[in-house]
């Protein structure tokens, strides 16, 4: 018996939320769900940008509202997931990709607040954001729900002067896959992604503060010496969601021009 279903309609009429929806890999799989005929939960601190996402997809024909969150705030994603419920009927898919990357420093120069504050943003998020994701999911008790959050490459592989970036990304591996232990028996798959180095505002940020070549960071950072666009982080995202992944749980998936091989 194929486990599978009509892989054609997966995304028809199904409800996701985005969130860091407002730019770079965010807004690439809100519009990559909406094409797919899913309606969309744009979620973002930046309300310029996520309204711009919003503005794209309704200008294809698509099906999205913007909502404004802070992740690292349980009543905000409380709001954005009940949101989701009330305007699209339930939740079927999540992809929380929202997070930030500011650090220069060697760690015994970090400041305890940048800390705090990017544990904050990038892991304890994760954390809220599955809690009421998940809690809207069983509830709502459809088919096929999934989730997938945004590690990276640093979850394996650290670049140097990233200690507080590197700690939230191996912790979002970490509570990704024990939430896939607790909730794949009850029907949501829940896996990661680890972008190598892609092409969005966050990388090249990253690149300009430390004074480096973009070329030379793409030969470094990949196996063919070009950074990954922000579609192919948005297909792995929809793959992992879609029918077609219906056996895989708890994984990690490295899309970074294969750097983790190297
Ligand atoms: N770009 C890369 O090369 C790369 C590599 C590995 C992992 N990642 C990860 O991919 C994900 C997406 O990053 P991106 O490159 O698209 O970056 P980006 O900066 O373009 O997007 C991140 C989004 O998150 C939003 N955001 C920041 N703080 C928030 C908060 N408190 N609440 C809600 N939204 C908030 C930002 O406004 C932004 O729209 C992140 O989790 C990042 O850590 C990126």
């Amino acid at each position: 018996m194929s486990h599978l279903g009509n892989l054609d309609q997966w995304f028809e009429d199904r409800s996701a939320i985005v969130t860091g929806g407002a730019g770079g890999m965010g807004r690439a799989t809100a519009l990559a769900f909406a094409a797919a005929g899913s309606k969309v939960t744009v979620a973002d601190v930046a309300e310029e940008g996520g309204r711009e996402t919003v503005a794209l997809i309704e200008a294809a024909g698509g099906t999205a509202q913007f909502v404004r969150a802070d992740v690292s705030q349980d009543a905000d994603v409380k709001a954005m997931v009940e949101a989701a419920v009330n305007a699209h009927g339930g939740l079927d898919f999540a992809v929380n990709a929202a997070a930030i990357e500011f650090e220069v420093d060697y760690l015994a120069d970090l400041a305890e607040s940048d800390w705090d504050r990017m544990i904050a943003v990038n892991l304890k998020s994760v954390f809220l954001s599955m809690k009421h994701e998940i809690n809207a999911m069983l509830v709502t008790g459809r088919e096929g729900a999934a989730i997938v959050n945004i590690a990276s490459t640093n979850s394996y592989r650290p670049q140097p002067h990233q200690s507080a970036y590197t700690a939230s990304k191996f912790g979002v591996l970490g509570v990704t896959k024990s939430a896939a232990v607790d909730y794949g028996p009850r029907g949501i798959r829940i896996n990661a992604i680890c972008p190598g180095s892609i092409d969005t505002p966050m990388l090249r940020g990253a690149i300009e503060k430390r004074g480096r070549d973009p070329q030379e960071v793409a030969d470094r950072l990949s196996l063919i010496g070009r950074f990954g666009t922000v579609d192919e982080i948005a297909a792995a995202a929809l793959w992992l969601c879609s029918g077609a992944s219906s056996f895989t749980m708890g994984h990690a998936l490295a899309v970074d021009g294969g750097y983790l091989a190297r």
